[in-house]
């Protein structure tokens, strides 16, 4: 039996492993929420001819990736990896192959090191991205969760400690950007092209906003993405091609501010005096423009992370493990994955997948 032992006093240097969908990440932080070191294996070249993640081809190359990968982030310990105090890992939710592979490359680092394993759950470490930062405004706020996987809103009263305000009742905002775009025939993944094709257009096709005016907090893309499909259909390749801007555009405004009206309703409904807005699609300058302009309007604050620390990374996960390893909240070398684990929900040992 491997009794590993720690003292909260004399943590220092925390690595953060994530593995949930296609990016190999890994990040190094202090117990302070300094960075050391954000190293990112994107898969995108694999994937990109299938227009969407392989599941099969990215748990492949997140095995063959991690070791160099961790490498690379372990640089500042200057190959003393004892100096380690705790290794946290992406249990779910994402893809169970990637979740394993990761899980997996964890545990035996944790094993071999003889250092305690800390369990995250990815939404959370995405909301932690966000509370790492000397400019997020004060607990209670309000957290928008856009990613290629959810949209969300919750509300976050301490950290670890997340209300569920409202979900996608179909597709993920940044899987309609992603679908969109392959029906458009543009690269994967679609957000940043759909952007990028959206900010040289002068005028916009007028696309609904779904579920806006619902007393509800959820969301719903798929009939957006069905409306562009529809409008799309009865146009010549001629036209197709001269309109592009303006359906990416007349897409982007229509997904984008759903988000904000929502994301408005949630503030005037929970008191909250600040937001977040976290996840892949929090990349986007024209969500961070509408978000700026909100804050604004209602005398509110808050914060959006640098783009490498909104896309999938490691040291959001390392980030968000910190105060598990200040409560002592260490994880079995039984954990499990969990494939469909939500915002706020704890893995439960002694499964091997769920
Ligand atoms: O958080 P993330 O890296 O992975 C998930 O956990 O899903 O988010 C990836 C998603 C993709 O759907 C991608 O198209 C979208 O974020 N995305 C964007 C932008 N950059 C990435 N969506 C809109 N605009 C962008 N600039
Ligand atoms: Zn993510």
């Amino acid at each position: 039996m491997v009794v590993i032992s720690y003292s909260p006093l004399s943590f220092t240097y925390i690595l953060g492993i994530d593995t949930s969908c296609d990016d190999t990440s890994v990040g190094l932080v202090t117990a302070t929420g300094e960075i050391l070191s954000n190293v990112v294996a994107s898969q995108l070249i694999e994937h990109a001819p299938f227009g969407g993640v392989v599941p099969e081809i990215a748990a492949r190359s997140h095995l063959k990736a991690l070791p160099c990968v961790t490498e690379q982030a372990l640089s500042p310990l200057n190959g003393d990896w004892r100096r380690l105090s705790a290794i946290a890992v992406t249990c779910g939710p994402g893809l169970v192959g990637s979740l394993l592979a990761g899980l997996s490359y964890a545990k035996g680092l944790s094993l071999s090191l003889a250092k305690p394993l800390l369990a995250v759950n990815h939404l959370e470490a995405h909301i932690g991205s966000a509370l790492l930062s000397a400019d997020c405004p004060q607990l209670p706020l309000v957290a928008l969760l856009v990613s290629g996987g959810h949209t969300s809103l919750a509300l976050v009263q301490e950290e670890g400690e997340y209300l569920h305000l409202g979900g996608t009742r179909d597709d993920a905002c940044g899987e309609a950007f992603d679908k969109v775009a392959k029906y458009l025939g543009l690269a994967y993944p679609g957000g940043p092209v759909i952007e990028r094709v959206a900010e040289g257009s002068g005028e916009r096709v007028e696309f609904p906003r779904p579920m806006s005016d619902s007393a509800d907090l959820d969301f719903s893309y798929s009939g957006l993405k069905t409306a562009v499909v529809n409008y799309v259909h009865k146009l010549s390749p001629q036209e197709r091609e001269r309109e592009l801007p303006a359906i990416a555009c007349g897409f982007q405004e229509s997904a984008l501010g759903v988000l904000i009206i929502k994301l408005e309703k949630a503030l005037r409904e929970t008191g909250a005096k600040g937001f977040v807005v976290v996840g892949g699609v929090a990349v986007n300058r024209r969500l961070r423009e509408l978000a700026r302009n909100l804050a604004e309007e209602l005398g509110v604050s808050y914060h959006i992370p640098p783009a490498d620390l909104c896309t999938d990374n490691g040291v959001m996960v390392a980030a968000s493990a910190r105060h598990k390893l200040e409560r002592g909240e260490l994880a079995e070398l039984d954990l499990a994955v969990y494939p469909n684990l939500e915002l706020g929900q704890a893995p439960e040992p002694g499964f091997f997948s769920r």
